[in-house]
C-alpha cells in the first residue's frame, strides 16, 4: 500500500538557492497540485518549515477516493482508471515474467523498490489493485482482496483458516447465507461450530465453548456486528480477549467481523483487535444496487494467505466490477451520511407510532446498558438500518409492506433507494427458527435499509402503510 502523505519529495537545496531560482522561480515539481514555488522575499528557512508542514500532513481517505494508487500518465493521461479488460499482460522479456512469478508464487520477497508485477488477470489486475488500496485506506489494513460477492469473500476466509477438526464460534444471528454455510458445509469438511447470542457476555461466551467439549479446537471466531436484521451490538475488544485466551504458541484463535452495516466508515474492527473486516460490497460501499461484490482487510500476514486461496478458487471481482466500485467510493460518505441522517428521522418517527411496538436502532440504545457502553466505544454513527417490530404478526407486517409506494420491497441494502423485507420469511428464511427467536427475529419484525430520499417523502410512506394496517 502506498503511503497516504504527500509522496513527492520537495527539491529544497541544503544550501543556498542559485540566482537563476529566486524570486518565485520552481524549487521543486511533482507536487499534487504541480509545481512548486517559493513565495516572495521567502528565507530558505520558512520555505523548509512550509515544505515540511505540507509533507506532513496526512489525507483523509474521502479525499483520497477520486485518485490515490492511480497514475494517470501511465494511462495516457486520463484522469480517472480505464477499465483494464485484459485476461493476460505482456512482459517486457523473460527475465522480467521470471521475476514476476518469483514474486507471485512466494520464491523470493519483493526487493525494497519493485513493484509486484501484472501477470494474468485471476491474479491481479490495475482496477482491483487500486481499488484494493482505496478500501485500505478506511480500514487502516496492510492489504485488501476484492472478490465477486460478499458471500466469496466469507467463504474464502473461511476456508483458508478452517481445518478439519477445527471449531468456529460464531454470533447469533448471522446474514442466512453465512449461516447456512457454516451450518451445511462446513460439517462436511470436518469443521465444528457453535453460536453465542449478543446478550451473553464474556464468561457465558466462554461457558458456551467449553460446553462442546473442544474449546481446545478453537480455531476462529466469526462474528456480525450490529446483527442483520435486529442491530444487536457485539463487543469486538471482548471477542479479541476469547481468541487471545484460546490462543498458544502452535495455534492463533483469528477473529472475523462482517462489517457490512456499519462498514467502512462507522466501524473500525481492526483497531479493535480483529484479524480481518469482511464486506458484503454489495450494500454499502457499492452503494446503487446495480453490483454484487466482496471485500476482506487485514494484515499482510493474513491477505496474503487470504489472495493465495483466491487465485486457486478464481473467485476475484472482475475488473469492470472493480471500477464500479471505484466510482462508488467517491461517494461513499456522502450517501453514507445522508443515508444515517434520514434514518435518525424515520426511527424517531416509528418510535412514536402507535401502531409499532419496538424499534430496533443504534440510535434508541439506552444509556447506562451493555450495549450502548459496547456502541460508543465502537461505532461513530448510528447508522442506517431500521428494523421494528409492528403490533401483530406477519399478517400486519404484510399488509404494511406490501401498502408502501416509494419504499422497494427487496433484500439487500445499503443503496441509494430505500429498501423493506420481512427477515423471518425472506434473508433468513433458511437460519434455525429457535435461533431466531432467542434473538427477536419473529414474523412482526420488518428491516428498513434506509436511502438517500428526502425523508418526509419516506415518512409519508410509512405513516401511509402503516394506516392501511
Ligand atoms: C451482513 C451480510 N453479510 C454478507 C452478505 C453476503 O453478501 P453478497 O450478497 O454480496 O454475497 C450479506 C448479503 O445480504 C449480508 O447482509
Amino acid at each position: 500500500m502506498q503511503n497516504p502523505q504527500l509522496f513527492w519529495k520537495p527539491a529544497v537545496a541544503a544550501g543556498p538557492i542559485p540566482d537563476w531560482r529566486r524570486d518565485r522561480k520552481l524549487i521543486g515539481k511533482g507536487s499534487p497540485g504541480g509545481e512548486y514555488f517559493r513565495r516572495d522575499n521567502e528565507s530558505l528557512h520558512t520555505i523548509k518549515r512550509r515544505v515540511m508542514k505540507k509533507k506532513k500532513h496526512t489525507f483523509r481517505p474521502e479525499s483520497l477516493m477520486m485518485s490515490y494508487g492511480y497514475k494517470p500518465s501511465l494511462s495516457e493521461g486520463a484522469i480517472k482508471s480505464p477499465i483494464f479488460l485484459t485476461s493476460t499482460f505482456v512482459f517486457k522479456s523473460a527475465e522480467e515474467g521470471k521475476a514476476f512469478f518469483e514474486v507471485a508464487c512466494g520464491l523470493r520477497e519483493k526487493y525494497p523498490d519493485e513493484e509486484p508485477g501484472l501477470i494474468y488477470s485471476r491474479m491481479n489486475n490495475p482496477d482491483l489493485e487500486i481499488l484494493e488500496d482505496r478500501l485500505s485506506l478506511w480500514d487502516k489494513s496492510d492489504d485488501c482482496a476484492v472478490f465477486e460477492s460478499g458471500m466469496s469473500a466469507i467463504t474464502t476466509v473461511l476456508l483458508e483458516f478452517l481445518k478439519p477438526g477445527d471449531l468456529l464460534l460464531h454470533s447469533i444471528p448471522l446474514y442466512g447465507g453465512t449461516d447456512h454455510f457454516i451450518h451445511h458445509f462446513l460439517p462436511k469438511i470436518g469443521v465444528h461450530s457453535v453460536g453465542f447470542t449478543p446478550h451473553q457476555c464474556r464468561k457465558e461466551i466462554e461457558e458456551v465453548l467449553e460446553e462442546t467439549g473442544r474449546a481446545d479446537q478453537l480455531a476462529m471466531i466469526f462474528i456480525e456486528t450490529p446483527a442483520n436484521p435486529t442491530n444487536a451490538v457485539i463487543d469486538i475488544e471482548c471477542c479479541k480477549k476469547i481468541a487471545d485466551k484460546y490462543s498458544n504458541k502452535d495455534k492463533k484463535v483469528y477473529l472475523g467481523v462482517d462489517n457490512t452495516f456499519m462498514g467502512p466508515l462507522w466501524q473500525k474492527p481492526l483497531k479493535h483487535g480483529a484479524d480481518f473486516s469482511i464486506y458484503s460490497a454489495t450494500k454499502y460501499i457499492g452503494g446503487h444496487s446495480d453490483l454484487i461484490a466482496g471485500a476482506c482487510c487485514g494484515s499482510k500476514e493474513v491477505m496474503t494467505r487470504v489472495k493465495s486461496l483466491r487465485t486457486l478458487l478464481g473467485n476475484m471481482a472482475s475488473p469492470h466490477t472493480g471500477w464500479m466500485l471505484m466510482r462508488s467510493l467517491e461517494t461513499l460518505k456522502v450517501r453514507m451520511e445522508k443515508q444515517a441522517k434520514n434514518a435518525r428521522r424515520i426511527a424517531e418517527y416509528l418510535n412514536e407510532h402507535p401502531k409499532v411496538e419496538k424499534v430496533y436502532y443504534l440510535g434508541l440504545l439506552k444509556p447506562g446498558t451493555r450495549a450502548y457502553e459496547i456502541f460508543e466505544r465502537q461505532y461513530t454513527s448510528t447508522g442506517a438500518m431500521i428494523s421494528f417490530d409492528i403490533k401483530g404478526g406477519e399478517a400486519e407486517a404484510f399488509r404494511f409492506i406490501n401498502a408502501l409506494q416509494l419504499i422497494k420491497l427487496a433484500v439487500s441494502l445499503g443503496g441509494t433507494e430505500s429498501l423493506v423485507e420481512h427477515p423471518a420469511s425472506m434473508t433468513h428464511a433458511g437460519v434455525d427458527k429457535e435461533h431466531l427467536k432467542e434473538v427477536s427475529v419473529t414474523d412482526k419484525l420488518v428491516r428498513l435499509s434506509i436511502g438517500v430520499e428526502y425523508y418526509k417523502d419516506l415518512i409519508w410512506d410509512i405513516e401511509q402503510a402503516l394506516d392501511e394496517v
